[in-house]
């Protein structure tokens, strides 16, 4: 679970900063992205240390989010700023509905350090479902065809 989060945070950090290279200067985007990323920076730098405190494995495949991140970013945010807003409704979704699920199962594990890491999953999934609000979903097939990469690259970190 902590490896995928990391992961998902990962590629989260890169799609903003590749969308913050090319709308970084709107004056009506800019800021919003800005905020957002500046979020992802904070669960990130949280899951870098999860993952170092309880020795986990972290994903073999970090250049590929990284790129595929930055690559979703830089696209989307090239084709305009709904698309870009697209992309972030399109992750958050999909993360948010990731987190859910570990936290259902994470409630059945009696365990203080459990209980730690269900804290955090938390307010992270409310970030990601505040960020899912603050786009709008204007780019329905976009959107679709992110949602799917996001479960496949959530899919294949579990593994690798
Ligand atoms: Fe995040
Ligand atoms: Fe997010």
């Amino acid at each position: 679970m902590i490896r995928v989060d990391q992961a998902g945070e990962i590629g989260a950090n890169w799609i903003y900063k590749g969308q913050i290279a090319v709308l970084g200067k709107d004056k009506k985007v800019g800021p919003v992205i800005q905020e957002m990323w500046e979020q992802e920076k904070y669960h990130l730098r949280t899951f870098d240390k999860i993952i170092v405190d309880h020795r986990v494995r972290p994903t073999l495949l970090r250049p590929l989010w990284e790129t595929a991140g930055y690559v979703l970013g830089v696209g989307t945010a090239l084709i305009g700023k709904e698309a870009a807003m697209a992309c972030t409704e399109a992750v958050e979704t999909v993360i948010g509905e990731h987190y859910n699920d570990q936290l259902r199962e994470l409630l059945h594990i009696d365990n203080n350090e459990v209980a730690d890491l269900r804290k955090i999953i938390k307010e992270f999934r409310d970030d990601e479902l505040h960020h899912l609000d603050t786009a709008a979903p204007l780019y329905n097939t976009l959107s679709f065809i992110i949602q799917n990469g996001c479960k496949a690259a959530i899919w294949i970190t579990t593994r690798i």
